[in-house]
This record gives structure tokens, C-alpha cells and sequence, in this order.
């Protein structure tokens, strides 16, 4: 059993070796301490699963999409992490449901990931160019995708995502 809920000053370290641990390098791991040192943070959004310890953690923070009428504010899923021998057991689906529903809660509408096309659908996502959104760089069609976490909020809005520089580590 596990539950999901705001990471906490306690949580930092152990947020780093999960993200260590479950991806290659150290990118996300840095991405998520950019991330949180920078004004995109938002804190509801840094969320981790916990058992005894923090085996999960998903983040949200505050991107723009660039259109040819001025910056639109979204939010971008990056990065998430499970812990691997925690894996395949639902946890990374509980952080995304319950992140999604922080979102909406705070009120933001429309949430843009990079990942994998196999898992984010699942959730509601669809890849970004059937909504006219653009990634800042060359990636597969069906791996950037975004959420339209209030329906039709993407309607009217075309253009390329621009990451703040918290990304340029991965
Ligand atoms: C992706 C990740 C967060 C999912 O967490 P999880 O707790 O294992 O996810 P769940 O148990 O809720 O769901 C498992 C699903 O994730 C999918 N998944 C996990 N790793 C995947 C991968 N590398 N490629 C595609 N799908 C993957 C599986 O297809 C599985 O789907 P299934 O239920 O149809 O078998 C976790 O596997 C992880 O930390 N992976 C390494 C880091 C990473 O890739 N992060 C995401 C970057 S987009």
C-alpha cells in the first residue's frame, strides 16, 4: 500500500535517488532540483508516492506555449519516476490520476508531456500535433503529447512549446 501526497523538505534526497535510480543518467534527478529552485515550481505539484519510504514521484511546472499571439501558460509532466522494483504495480498511474487532478483543481487547463506513447494515452493524451502544438525539437510525433485537462482548451491555440532553462539538463 502506498499513498500519494505534496513532497516535503524530508522527501528531497530520496526524490534524487528515485529519480537516480530508475532513469540512465542524472538529467532528471537535476531537472527536478532546477525545477524546484526556479519560479515554474509549483509546490502542490511535486507529488510522491510513499510507503515507509518515497518510492514514486511525479512532477508538474509551469512552461508556455509560444503562438503567434503571445505566450499561452501550460503545464509540463517532467519528470516522473517510479522506484524499479516498485514498478508495474499501478504506482506511476496512481501519480498521474492523482497529479491530473491537482491540476485541475488549481485551475491550470492543458498539460504537455514528452514520453512514452504507450503510457500516456491511457490518461487522455494525444500527441500535440493533432492540437497543432509543436515540441521546441526534434522528437517522435507520437511521444510529445498533451492533455486538454479542461475540454477545448486547446482550441484557438497552435504554436511551439518552449521549456524554461531548468530543462537544458536532460
Ligand atoms: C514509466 C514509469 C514512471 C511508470 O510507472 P509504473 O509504476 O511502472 O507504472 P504503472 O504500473 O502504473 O503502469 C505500468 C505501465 O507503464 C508502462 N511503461 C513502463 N515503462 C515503460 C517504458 N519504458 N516504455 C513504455 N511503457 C512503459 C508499461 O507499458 C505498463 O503498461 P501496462 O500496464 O500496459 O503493462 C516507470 O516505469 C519508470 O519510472 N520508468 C523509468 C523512468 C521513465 O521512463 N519515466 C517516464 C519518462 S516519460
Amino acid at each position: 500500500m502506498f499513498i500519494i501526497r505534496q513532497e516535503q523538505e524530508k522527501d528531497i534526497q530520496t526524490i534524487t535517488e528515485v529519480n537516480n535510480a530508475a532513469f540512465e543518467g542524472e538529467g532528471e534527478a537535476k531537472l527536478v532540483e532546477a525545477t524546484r529552485a526556479s519560479a515554474n515550481f509549483v509546490p502542490e505539484l511535486s507529488l510522491v508516492a510513499v510507503t515507509d519510504d518515497v518510492i514514486g514521484h511525479i512532477l508538474f511546472s509551469k512552461i508556455e506555449i509560444e503562438t503567434n499571439k503571445g505566450r499561452v501558460p501550460t503545464l509540463g509532466l517532467a519528470p516522473m519516476a517510479v522506484r524499479p522494483d516498485f514498478q508495474s504495480k499501478g504506482i506511476g498511474s496512481a501519480l498521474v490520476r492523482e497529479g491530473l487532478r491537482m491540476c485541475r483543481e488549481l485551475g491550470y487547463e492543458h498539460v504537455v508531456v514528452l514520453g512514452h506513447p504507450a503510457f500516456y494515452p491511457r490518461f487522455g493524451f494525444e500527441p500535440a500535433s493533432k492540437k497543432g502544438i509543436e515540441p521546441p525539437f526534434p522528437v517522435a510525433d507520437e511521444a510529445f503529447m498533451v492533455l486538454e485537462i479542461k475540454p477545448g482548451s486547446l482550441n484557438g491555440i497552435s504554436g511551439v512549446v518552449k521549456y524554461p532553462p531548468a530543462f537544458d539538463v536532460v
